[in-house]
Protein backbone atom coordinates (compact mmCIF):
# COMPACT_ATOMS: atom_id res chain seq x y z
CA UNK A 1 0.00 0.00 0.00
CA UNK A 2 1.70 3.44 -0.86
CA UNK A 3 0.86 6.30 0.96
CA UNK A 4 1.71 9.67 0.71
CA UNK A 5 1.93 12.87 2.85
CA UNK A 6 -1.17 15.25 2.09
CA UNK A 7 -0.14 18.72 2.79
CA UNK A 8 1.12 20.54 5.74
CA UNK A 9 0.19 19.69 9.96
CA UNK A 10 -3.24 21.64 9.74
CA UNK A 11 -4.82 22.56 13.00
CA UNK A 12 -7.57 21.04 13.03
CA UNK A 13 -8.88 17.61 10.33
CA UNK A 14 -12.70 17.30 10.08
CA UNK A 15 -13.56 13.62 9.29
CA UNK A 16 -16.95 14.20 7.69
CA UNK A 17 -18.43 16.97 5.90
CA UNK A 18 -21.80 17.26 6.82
CA UNK A 19 -23.25 19.86 9.06
CA UNK A 20 -21.21 18.67 12.05
CA UNK A 21 -18.44 18.80 10.15
CA UNK A 22 -18.37 21.95 7.95
CA UNK A 23 -19.80 23.61 11.04
CA UNK A 24 -16.41 23.26 12.68
CA UNK A 25 -14.38 24.27 9.85
CA UNK A 26 -16.21 27.34 8.87
CA UNK A 27 -16.21 28.43 12.09
CA UNK A 28 -12.71 27.12 12.55
CA UNK A 29 -11.51 28.69 9.75
CA UNK A 30 -13.44 32.12 11.28
CA UNK A 31 -11.68 31.54 14.29
CA UNK A 32 -8.21 31.76 12.14
CA UNK A 33 -7.34 27.59 12.45
CA UNK A 34 -6.30 25.73 9.17
CA UNK A 35 -8.43 23.03 8.54
CA UNK A 36 -8.84 19.86 6.40
CA UNK A 37 -11.91 18.07 5.52
CA UNK A 38 -12.12 14.83 4.66
CA UNK A 39 -15.47 13.95 2.60
CA UNK A 40 -16.16 10.67 0.65
CA UNK A 41 -19.11 12.22 -0.68
CA UNK A 42 -20.51 15.66 -1.67
CA UNK A 43 -19.73 18.26 1.81
CA UNK A 44 -23.18 18.91 2.94
CA UNK A 45 -23.70 15.78 4.22
CA UNK A 46 -27.58 13.83 4.69
CA UNK A 47 -28.79 17.26 5.28
CA UNK A 48 -28.37 18.71 2.46
CA UNK A 49 -28.33 15.80 -0.34
CA UNK A 50 -30.81 13.33 1.35
CA UNK A 51 -32.40 14.69 4.59
CA UNK A 52 -33.89 18.12 5.58
CA UNK A 53 -32.79 20.14 2.14
CA UNK A 54 -34.89 17.69 -0.26
CA UNK A 55 -37.55 16.05 2.12
CA UNK A 56 -38.28 19.79 2.66
CA UNK A 57 -38.10 20.75 -1.09
CA UNK A 58 -41.06 17.65 -1.70
CA UNK A 59 -43.01 18.62 1.67
CA UNK A 60 -43.19 22.64 -0.80
CA UNK A 61 -44.53 20.71 -3.11
CA UNK A 62 -47.13 19.33 -1.61
CA UNK A 63 -47.99 22.39 -0.52
CA UNK A 64 -48.42 24.17 -3.32
CA UNK A 65 -50.57 21.42 -4.30
CA UNK A 66 -52.94 22.10 -1.60
CA UNK A 67 -52.83 25.80 -2.06
CA UNK A 68 -53.62 24.91 -5.97
CA UNK A 69 -56.83 22.67 -4.90
CA UNK A 70 -57.87 24.87 -2.75
CA UNK A 71 -57.44 28.18 -4.64
CA UNK A 72 -61.46 28.06 -5.69
CA UNK A 73 -62.01 29.31 -1.89
CA UNK A 74 -60.30 32.28 -2.46
CA UNK A 75 -61.85 33.54 -5.28
CA UNK A 76 -58.58 31.63 -7.84
CA UNK A 77 -60.22 29.50 -10.66
CA UNK A 78 -56.87 27.53 -11.68
CA UNK A 79 -58.80 24.20 -12.47
CA UNK A 80 -57.96 20.34 -10.80
CA UNK A 81 -54.01 20.35 -10.60
CA UNK A 82 -52.11 17.54 -11.41
CA UNK A 83 -49.04 16.21 -10.14
CA UNK A 84 -45.34 15.77 -11.67
CA UNK A 85 -42.91 13.96 -9.82
CA UNK A 86 -40.35 14.15 -12.20
CA UNK A 87 -40.48 17.81 -12.31
CA UNK A 88 -40.35 17.99 -8.35
CA UNK A 89 -37.48 16.04 -7.87
CA UNK A 90 -35.87 17.78 -10.87
CA UNK A 91 -36.26 21.17 -8.63
CA UNK A 92 -34.98 19.55 -5.32
CA UNK A 93 -32.35 18.99 -6.76
CA UNK A 94 -31.24 22.44 -8.26
CA UNK A 95 -32.30 23.59 -4.73
CA UNK A 96 -29.84 20.99 -3.81
CA UNK A 97 -26.85 21.81 -6.34
CA UNK A 98 -27.15 25.57 -5.87
CA UNK A 99 -26.67 25.33 -1.98
CA UNK A 100 -23.89 22.59 -2.60
CA UNK A 101 -22.12 25.17 -4.86
CA UNK A 102 -22.52 28.08 -2.24
CA UNK A 103 -21.07 26.03 0.44
CA UNK A 104 -18.17 24.51 -1.69
CA UNK A 105 -17.71 27.96 -2.31
CA UNK A 106 -17.76 29.17 0.85
CA UNK A 107 -15.56 26.26 2.36
CA UNK A 108 -12.87 27.42 -0.80
CA UNK A 109 -13.40 31.18 0.35
CA UNK A 110 -12.22 30.50 3.85
CA UNK A 111 -9.45 28.67 2.70
CA UNK A 112 -10.80 25.22 3.95
CA UNK A 113 -8.90 21.80 1.88
CA UNK A 114 -11.72 19.56 1.11
CA UNK A 115 -10.04 16.59 0.35
CA UNK A 116 -12.10 13.68 -1.02
CA UNK A 117 -12.19 10.02 0.32
CA UNK A 118 -12.98 8.03 3.37
CA UNK A 119 -10.60 8.92 6.31
CA UNK A 120 -10.24 6.68 9.26
CA UNK A 121 -8.14 7.84 12.14
CA UNK A 122 -5.57 6.06 13.24
CA UNK A 123 -4.07 4.32 16.55
CA UNK A 124 -1.02 5.47 18.26
CA UNK A 125 1.32 3.87 16.08
CA UNK A 126 0.34 6.47 12.96
CA UNK A 127 0.39 9.50 15.47
CA UNK A 128 3.13 11.87 15.65
CA UNK A 129 3.50 11.08 19.12
CA UNK A 130 5.12 7.64 18.80
CA UNK A 131 7.83 9.21 15.96
CA UNK A 132 5.77 10.17 12.10
CA UNK A 133 8.30 13.37 13.16
CA UNK A 134 5.58 15.77 13.05
CA UNK A 135 6.08 18.99 15.32
CA UNK A 136 2.79 19.13 16.61
CA UNK A 137 2.29 21.45 19.13
CA UNK A 138 -0.94 22.57 19.46
CA UNK A 139 -2.39 26.12 19.70
CA UNK A 140 -1.31 27.12 23.24
CA UNK A 141 -1.76 23.78 24.48
CA UNK A 142 -2.77 20.96 21.81
CA UNK A 143 -2.11 17.37 22.00
CA UNK A 144 0.81 15.90 20.05
CA UNK A 145 -1.14 15.37 16.98
CA UNK A 146 -2.62 12.76 14.63
CA UNK A 147 -3.29 10.88 11.79
CA UNK A 148 -5.85 11.11 9.70
CA UNK A 149 -5.36 7.82 6.68
CA UNK A 150 -7.54 8.77 3.45
CA UNK A 151 -8.56 6.33 0.84
CA UNK A 152 -9.23 8.38 -2.19
CA UNK A 153 -11.70 7.51 -4.66
CA UNK A 154 -9.10 6.28 -6.95
CA UNK A 155 -7.95 3.47 -3.97
CA UNK A 156 -4.95 5.41 -3.45
CA UNK A 157 -3.94 6.63 0.50
CA UNK A 158 -2.61 9.76 1.55
CA UNK A 159 -1.70 10.54 5.24
CA UNK A 160 -3.75 14.20 6.76
CA UNK A 161 -1.77 15.24 9.75
CA UNK A 162 -3.91 17.46 12.30
CA UNK A 163 -3.44 19.02 15.64
CA UNK A 164 -6.75 18.10 16.60
CA UNK A 165 -9.11 15.60 14.76
CA UNK A 166 -12.97 16.11 14.71
CA UNK A 167 -15.24 13.10 14.21
CA UNK A 168 -18.12 14.12 12.34
CA UNK A 169 -19.12 11.02 9.94
CA UNK A 170 -23.01 11.15 10.62
CA UNK A 171 -25.18 8.46 9.95
CA UNK A 172 -26.99 6.17 7.89
CA UNK A 173 -30.84 4.76 8.04
CA UNK A 174 -31.66 2.23 10.00
CA UNK A 175 -33.84 -1.45 8.89
CA UNK A 176 -35.52 -3.73 11.01
CA UNK A 177 -35.24 -7.51 10.04
CA UNK A 178 -37.35 -8.55 7.14
CA UNK A 179 -37.48 -5.38 5.46
CA UNK A 180 -34.30 -5.27 3.35
CA UNK A 181 -33.67 -2.36 1.68
CA UNK A 182 -33.69 -3.04 -2.36
CA UNK A 183 -34.62 0.29 -3.16
CA UNK A 184 -37.59 -1.13 -4.99
CA UNK A 185 -40.31 -1.86 -2.53
CA UNK A 186 -38.32 -1.32 0.31
CA UNK A 187 -37.24 1.94 0.77
CA UNK A 188 -35.75 4.58 3.22
CA UNK A 189 -35.53 8.14 3.16
CA UNK A 190 -31.89 8.00 0.50
CA UNK A 191 -34.62 6.25 -1.81
CA UNK A 192 -37.75 8.21 -1.30
CA UNK A 193 -35.82 11.60 -1.71
CA UNK A 194 -34.44 10.03 -5.25
CA UNK A 195 -37.94 9.16 -6.39
CA UNK A 196 -38.91 10.39 -9.84
CA UNK A 197 -42.50 9.34 -9.27
CA UNK A 198 -44.63 8.64 -6.18
CA UNK A 199 -45.68 4.63 -5.53
CA UNK A 200 -49.51 4.57 -5.65
CA UNK A 201 -49.67 3.41 -2.02
CA UNK A 202 -46.79 3.11 1.04
CA UNK A 203 -46.75 1.92 4.41
CA UNK A 204 -44.44 3.99 6.50
CA UNK A 205 -42.82 2.16 9.18
CA UNK A 206 -41.94 4.30 12.13
CA UNK A 207 -44.00 7.58 12.98
CA UNK A 208 -41.16 9.65 13.82
CA UNK A 209 -39.89 13.28 12.32
CA UNK A 210 -39.02 11.38 8.58
CA UNK A 211 -42.56 8.62 9.21
CA UNK A 212 -44.62 11.53 9.47
CA UNK A 213 -43.19 14.02 6.89
CA UNK A 214 -42.76 11.71 4.30
CA UNK A 215 -46.79 10.18 5.03
CA UNK A 216 -47.60 13.78 5.16
CA UNK A 217 -46.34 14.70 1.98
CA UNK A 218 -46.72 11.50 0.12
CA UNK A 219 -50.34 11.62 0.87
CA UNK A 220 -51.08 15.06 -0.32
CA UNK A 221 -49.77 14.41 -3.29
CA UNK A 222 -51.76 11.23 -3.85
CA UNK A 223 -50.37 8.43 -2.35
CA UNK A 224 -52.43 6.42 -0.22
CA UNK A 225 -50.52 5.90 2.87
CA UNK A 226 -50.76 3.10 5.61
CA UNK A 227 -48.56 4.84 8.78
CA UNK A 228 -47.32 1.87 11.30
CA UNK A 229 -45.77 2.99 14.52
CA UNK A 230 -44.99 0.51 17.63
CA UNK A 231 -45.08 3.03 20.54
CA UNK A 232 -48.52 3.90 21.33
CA UNK A 233 -48.54 7.02 19.41
CA UNK A 234 -47.05 8.82 16.56
CA UNK A 235 -44.66 11.56 17.17
CA UNK A 236 -43.28 10.56 20.33
CA UNK A 237 -41.02 12.74 21.85
CA UNK A 238 -43.77 15.53 21.49
CA UNK A 239 -46.39 16.40 23.53
CA UNK A 240 -49.07 14.70 23.68
CA UNK A 241 -52.07 17.78 22.62
CA UNK A 242 -49.49 18.02 19.56
CA UNK A 243 -48.91 14.42 17.99
CA UNK A 244 -52.65 14.10 18.44
CA UNK A 245 -53.71 16.94 16.27
CA UNK A 246 -51.60 15.65 13.40
CA UNK A 247 -52.94 12.07 14.35
CA UNK A 248 -56.24 13.95 13.90
CA UNK A 249 -55.45 15.72 10.34
CA UNK A 250 -53.64 12.70 9.21
CA UNK A 251 -56.62 10.69 10.01
CA UNK A 252 -58.67 13.27 8.20
CA UNK A 253 -56.97 13.23 5.09
CA UNK A 254 -57.21 9.85 4.61
CA UNK A 255 -53.80 8.88 6.34
CA UNK A 256 -54.23 5.14 7.83
CA UNK A 257 -52.16 5.76 11.01
CA UNK A 258 -51.98 2.47 13.09
CA UNK A 259 -50.40 3.10 16.70
CA UNK A 260 -48.66 0.26 19.36
CA UNK A 261 -48.76 -2.02 16.14
CA UNK A 262 -45.17 -4.71 15.74
CA UNK A 263 -44.63 -5.02 12.22
CA UNK A 264 -43.57 -8.81 11.42
CA UNK A 265 -42.45 -8.75 7.85
CA UNK A 266 -43.76 -8.23 4.34
CA UNK A 267 -44.57 -10.91 1.65
CA UNK A 268 -43.96 -9.93 -1.85
CA UNK A 269 -47.19 -10.61 -4.25
CA UNK A 270 -46.89 -13.33 -7.22
CA UNK A 271 -47.34 -11.71 -10.14
CA UNK A 272 -47.31 -8.20 -8.74
CA UNK A 273 -44.95 -5.14 -7.87
CA UNK A 274 -47.08 -5.10 -4.52
CA UNK A 275 -46.03 -6.72 -1.40
CA UNK A 276 -48.25 -7.65 1.87
CA UNK A 277 -47.28 -5.59 4.73
CA UNK A 278 -48.02 -7.52 7.82
CA UNK A 279 -48.38 -6.19 11.33
CA UNK A 280 -50.74 -5.64 14.51
CA UNK A 281 -52.42 -8.39 15.67
CA UNK A 282 -53.34 -10.55 12.42
CA UNK A 283 -53.88 -7.16 10.34
CA UNK A 284 -51.85 -6.34 6.79
CA UNK A 285 -51.58 -3.81 3.91
CA UNK A 286 -51.00 -4.50 0.49
CA UNK A 287 -48.69 -1.68 -0.71
CA UNK A 288 -46.29 -0.80 -3.89
CA UNK A 289 -43.75 0.15 -1.73
CA UNK A 290 -42.59 0.30 2.00
CA UNK A 291 -40.83 3.11 3.65
CA UNK A 292 -38.32 2.44 6.42
CA UNK A 293 -38.07 5.26 8.68
CA UNK A 294 -37.40 3.63 12.27
CA UNK A 295 -34.50 5.82 13.50
CA UNK A 296 -30.88 6.49 12.31
CA UNK A 297 -27.06 4.08 13.12
CA UNK A 298 -24.26 6.30 13.39
CA UNK A 299 -21.44 5.87 10.93
CA UNK A 300 -18.85 4.88 12.72
CA UNK A 301 -17.67 1.63 10.52
CA UNK A 302 -14.58 2.31 9.27
CA UNK A 303 -13.35 5.26 11.19
CA UNK A 304 -11.54 4.04 13.78
CA UNK A 305 -8.24 2.36 13.32
CA UNK A 306 -7.46 -0.26 16.16
CA UNK A 307 -5.93 1.02 18.89
CA UNK A 308 -6.78 4.21 19.15
CA UNK A 309 -8.53 4.75 21.96
CA UNK A 310 -11.52 6.54 21.39
CA UNK A 311 -14.91 4.98 22.83
CA UNK A 312 -17.44 3.42 20.49
CA UNK A 313 -20.58 2.37 22.60
CA UNK A 314 -22.50 -0.82 21.53
CA UNK A 315 -25.03 0.88 19.10
CA UNK A 316 -21.77 2.58 17.11
CA UNK A 317 -22.04 6.04 18.88
CA UNK A 318 -18.67 7.45 19.73
CA UNK A 319 -18.84 8.38 23.44
CA UNK A 320 -18.12 12.12 24.17
CA UNK A 321 -18.16 14.10 26.94
CA UNK A 322 -20.54 17.14 27.69
CA UNK A 323 -17.39 19.32 25.48
CA UNK A 324 -17.44 16.85 22.71
CA UNK A 325 -14.39 15.25 23.91
CA UNK A 326 -13.82 11.74 22.93
CA UNK A 327 -11.57 9.20 25.73
CA UNK A 328 -8.86 10.53 23.93
CA UNK A 329 -7.45 14.21 24.52
CA UNK A 330 -7.43 16.14 21.07
CA UNK A 331 -10.08 13.95 19.32
CA UNK A 332 -13.34 15.46 19.19
CA UNK A 333 -16.90 14.18 18.02
CA UNK A 334 -19.94 15.58 16.87
CA UNK A 335 -23.17 15.52 14.49
CA UNK A 336 -25.31 12.35 14.18
CA UNK A 337 -22.37 10.41 15.02
CA UNK A 338 -22.85 11.01 19.09
CA UNK A 339 -25.97 10.01 20.79
CA UNK A 340 -27.68 13.48 21.14
CA UNK A 341 -30.62 14.66 19.18
CA UNK A 342 -29.57 14.32 15.42
CA UNK A 343 -30.38 17.31 13.89
CA UNK A 344 -28.41 19.32 11.47
CA UNK A 345 -28.90 22.31 13.94
CA UNK A 346 -27.52 20.67 16.71
CA UNK A 347 -24.37 19.72 14.60
CA UNK A 348 -23.58 23.43 14.45
CA UNK A 349 -23.83 24.17 17.46
CA UNK A 350 -21.64 21.12 18.61
CA UNK A 351 -18.97 22.08 15.98
CA UNK A 352 -18.97 25.66 17.55
CA UNK A 353 -18.44 24.13 20.90
CA UNK A 354 -15.52 21.76 19.80
CA UNK A 355 -13.85 25.17 17.70
CA UNK A 356 -13.86 27.42 20.89
CA UNK A 357 -12.83 24.12 23.55
CA UNK A 358 -9.68 24.03 20.72
CA UNK A 359 -9.28 27.82 21.16
CA UNK A 360 -9.23 27.06 25.10
CA UNK A 361 -12.13 29.67 25.22
CA UNK A 362 -14.74 28.98 27.61
CA UNK A 363 -17.64 26.96 26.35
CA UNK A 364 -21.14 26.34 27.65
CA UNK A 365 -22.40 22.87 26.60
CA UNK A 366 -25.04 22.38 24.29
CA UNK A 367 -28.34 22.38 26.51
CA UNK A 368 -29.76 19.18 24.44
CA UNK A 369 -32.91 19.30 26.88
CA UNK A 370 -33.53 22.93 25.12
CA UNK A 371 -32.63 22.28 21.57
CA UNK A 372 -35.87 23.42 18.72
CA UNK A 373 -37.38 20.68 17.08
CA UNK A 374 -38.95 21.56 13.83
CA UNK A 375 -41.18 18.52 11.99
CA UNK A 376 -42.53 19.95 8.86
CA UNK A 377 -45.49 17.52 8.28
CA UNK A 378 -48.52 19.31 7.45
CA UNK A 379 -49.78 20.61 10.13
CA UNK A 380 -45.86 21.56 10.99
CA UNK A 381 -44.76 20.59 14.77
CA UNK A 382 -42.45 23.07 16.62
CA UNK A 383 -40.89 22.74 20.36
CA UNK A 384 -38.54 23.57 22.49
CA UNK A 385 -38.25 22.28 26.08
CA UNK A 386 -40.21 20.20 28.58
CA UNK A 387 -43.40 18.43 27.24
CA UNK A 388 -46.11 18.59 29.69
CA UNK A 389 -45.98 14.93 31.06
CA UNK A 390 -41.80 15.50 31.24
CA UNK A 391 -42.24 18.51 33.36
CA UNK A 392 -44.77 16.30 35.62
CA UNK A 393 -42.62 13.40 35.83
CA UNK A 394 -39.51 15.99 36.71
CA UNK A 395 -41.45 16.70 39.89
CA UNK A 396 -42.20 19.99 38.62
CA UNK A 397 -45.69 21.68 39.71
CA UNK A 398 -46.70 23.31 36.85
CA UNK A 399 -49.46 25.52 34.93
CA UNK A 400 -50.33 24.74 30.99
CA UNK A 401 -52.09 27.10 28.74
CA UNK A 402 -53.25 26.78 24.95
CA UNK A 403 -54.07 28.66 22.57
CA UNK A 404 -55.68 26.98 19.35
CA UNK A 405 -54.74 28.65 16.01
CA UNK A 406 -58.80 28.20 15.30
CA UNK A 407 -59.22 31.87 16.74
CA UNK A 408 -56.26 33.56 15.44
CA UNK A 409 -57.19 35.99 12.73
CA UNK A 410 -54.29 35.33 10.75
CA UNK A 411 -54.74 31.80 10.58
CA UNK A 412 -58.54 32.28 9.47
CA UNK A 413 -56.84 34.41 6.88
CA UNK A 414 -54.50 32.04 5.44
CA UNK A 415 -57.14 29.03 5.75
CA UNK A 416 -55.33 26.79 8.36
CA UNK A 417 -56.73 26.64 11.06
CA UNK A 418 -55.72 23.27 12.66
CA UNK A 419 -53.66 23.66 15.36
CA UNK A 420 -52.38 25.26 19.06
CA UNK A 421 -50.01 26.56 20.83
CA UNK A 422 -49.22 25.21 24.70
CA UNK A 423 -46.94 26.81 27.06
CA UNK A 424 -45.53 25.06 30.20
CA UNK A 425 -44.43 27.26 33.07
CA UNK A 426 -43.57 26.37 36.31
CA UNK A 427 -45.82 26.91 38.66
CA UNK A 428 -44.49 29.13 41.97
CA UNK A 429 -45.40 28.57 45.67
CA UNK A 430 -47.53 32.00 44.99
CA UNK A 431 -49.20 30.04 42.28
CA UNK A 432 -48.14 32.04 39.63
CA UNK A 433 -46.61 30.68 36.65
CA UNK A 434 -42.72 30.86 36.84
CA UNK A 435 -39.80 30.51 34.51
CA UNK A 436 -41.45 28.85 31.29
CA UNK A 437 -40.08 24.75 30.76
CA UNK A 438 -41.60 24.07 27.42
CA UNK A 439 -43.43 26.03 24.32
CA UNK A 440 -45.33 23.56 22.29
CA UNK A 441 -46.81 24.81 18.48
CA UNK A 442 -48.50 22.87 15.90
CA UNK A 443 -49.97 24.61 12.93
CA UNK A 444 -49.52 26.72 9.63
CA UNK A 445 -45.65 27.77 9.43
CA UNK A 446 -44.58 27.14 13.30
CA UNK A 447 -41.00 25.83 12.72
CA UNK A 448 -40.46 30.10 11.66
CA UNK A 449 -42.39 31.15 14.85
CA UNK A 450 -40.58 29.14 17.25
CA UNK A 451 -37.29 31.43 17.94
CA UNK A 452 -39.79 33.69 20.52
CA UNK A 453 -40.29 30.50 22.40
CA UNK A 454 -36.90 28.70 22.35
CA UNK A 455 -35.49 32.09 23.80
CA UNK A 456 -38.20 32.01 26.49
CA UNK A 457 -37.05 28.68 27.24
CA UNK A 458 -33.59 29.16 27.25
CA UNK A 459 -33.63 32.38 28.52
CA UNK A 460 -35.77 30.84 31.85
CA UNK A 461 -37.97 33.82 30.78
CA UNK A 462 -41.42 33.87 32.98
CA UNK A 463 -44.69 35.00 31.51
CA UNK A 464 -44.78 38.58 32.92
CA UNK A 465 -41.38 39.07 31.17
CA UNK A 466 -42.54 37.76 28.03
CA UNK A 467 -45.99 39.29 27.85
CA UNK A 468 -44.28 42.46 27.97
CA UNK A 469 -43.30 42.33 24.39
CA UNK A 470 -45.70 42.86 21.57
CA UNK A 471 -46.87 41.02 18.73
CA UNK A 472 -47.65 42.42 15.51
CA UNK A 473 -51.41 41.80 14.16
CA UNK A 474 -52.94 39.70 12.74
CA UNK A 475 -49.76 37.35 12.96
CA UNK A 476 -49.55 33.79 13.05
CA UNK A 477 -47.27 34.93 15.96
CA UNK A 478 -50.01 36.37 18.69
CA UNK A 479 -51.18 32.96 19.41
CA UNK A 480 -48.13 32.87 21.28
CA UNK A 481 -48.39 36.49 22.80
CA UNK A 482 -51.80 35.45 23.86
CA UNK A 483 -50.57 32.12 25.64
CA UNK A 484 -48.19 33.73 27.37
CA UNK A 485 -50.29 36.72 28.34
CA UNK A 486 -52.62 33.81 29.97
CA UNK A 487 -50.45 32.52 31.88
CA UNK A 488 -49.53 35.76 33.74
CA UNK A 489 -53.22 34.94 35.20
CA UNK A 490 -55.03 37.92 32.87
CA UNK A 491 -55.55 36.71 29.26
CA UNK A 492 -57.26 38.66 26.40
CA UNK A 493 -58.52 36.20 24.47
CA UNK A 494 -57.36 32.78 26.27
CA UNK A 495 -58.67 32.49 29.48
P1 LIG B 1 -37.13 8.62 14.93
O1 LIG B 1 -36.31 7.98 15.96
O2 LIG B 1 -37.52 10.04 15.05
O3 LIG B 1 -38.48 7.82 14.75
C1 LIG B 1 -38.49 6.44 14.49
C2 LIG B 1 -39.84 5.90 14.87
O4 LIG B 1 -39.92 4.57 14.45
C3 LIG B 1 -40.09 5.94 16.36
O5 LIG B 1 -41.33 6.52 16.58
C4 LIG B 1 -40.07 4.47 16.74
O6 LIG B 1 -40.92 4.17 17.82
C5 LIG B 1 -40.55 3.80 15.46
N1 LIG B 1 -40.12 2.42 15.28
C6 LIG B 1 -38.90 1.90 15.54
N2 LIG B 1 -38.91 0.59 15.20
C7 LIG B 1 -40.14 0.30 14.72
C8 LIG B 1 -40.75 -0.86 14.20
N3 LIG B 1 -40.08 -2.00 14.11
N4 LIG B 1 -42.04 -0.79 13.80
C9 LIG B 1 -42.72 0.37 13.89
N5 LIG B 1 -42.19 1.50 14.37
C10 LIG B 1 -40.91 1.47 14.77
O7 LIG B 1 -36.36 8.33 13.56
P2 LIG B 1 -36.60 8.89 12.10
O8 LIG B 1 -37.95 9.46 11.93
O9 LIG B 1 -36.17 7.79 11.21
O10 LIG B 1 -35.55 10.06 12.03
C11 LIG B 1 -34.16 9.80 12.26
C12 LIG B 1 -33.53 10.99 12.90
O11 LIG B 1 -33.54 12.10 12.03
C13 LIG B 1 -34.27 11.39 14.16
O12 LIG B 1 -33.37 11.63 15.19
C14 LIG B 1 -34.96 12.64 13.78
O13 LIG B 1 -35.10 13.53 14.85
C15 LIG B 1 -34.08 13.22 12.69
N6 LIG B 1 -34.91 13.95 11.76
C16 LIG B 1 -35.40 15.15 12.12
C17 LIG B 1 -36.22 15.83 11.28
C18 LIG B 1 -36.75 17.11 11.70
O14 LIG B 1 -36.45 17.56 12.78
N7 LIG B 1 -37.57 17.76 10.89
C19 LIG B 1 -36.62 15.31 9.97
C20 LIG B 1 -36.09 14.05 9.72
C21 LIG B 1 -35.27 13.42 10.59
Amino acid sequence: MVVTAEGALYDVVVIGGGPGGYATALYGASAGLSIAVIEREKVGGTCLHRGCVPAKAFLETASVYRTVSSSKDYGVEAGQPSVDFAASQDRKQKVVDQLYRGLSGLLKGRGITVIEGSGTLLGPAGTGASGTGIDAAGPGHGPTGFVVRVERPDGTMADVSGRYVVLAAGSVPRSIPGFDVDGKVVLTSDEVLALTSLPASVAVIGGGAIGCEFASMMSDLGTQVTLLEALPGILPGCDDDIAAVVSRSFRKRGIAVHAGVQVSGHDPLPGSSGTKVSFGDGQSVVVDAVVVSVGRRPASEGLLAEGTGVEVDSRGFVVVDQFQRTAVEGVFAVGDLIDTPQLAHVGFAEGIATVKAILGEPVIPVDYGKVPWCIYCHPEVAFAGLTESAARDAGYEIVVKKDPFGGNSRARIVGETDGLVKVIAEQLPSGKAGRILGVHMVGPWVTEQLGQGYLAVNWEATPDEVAQFIQPHPTLSESFGETVIALTGRGLHVG
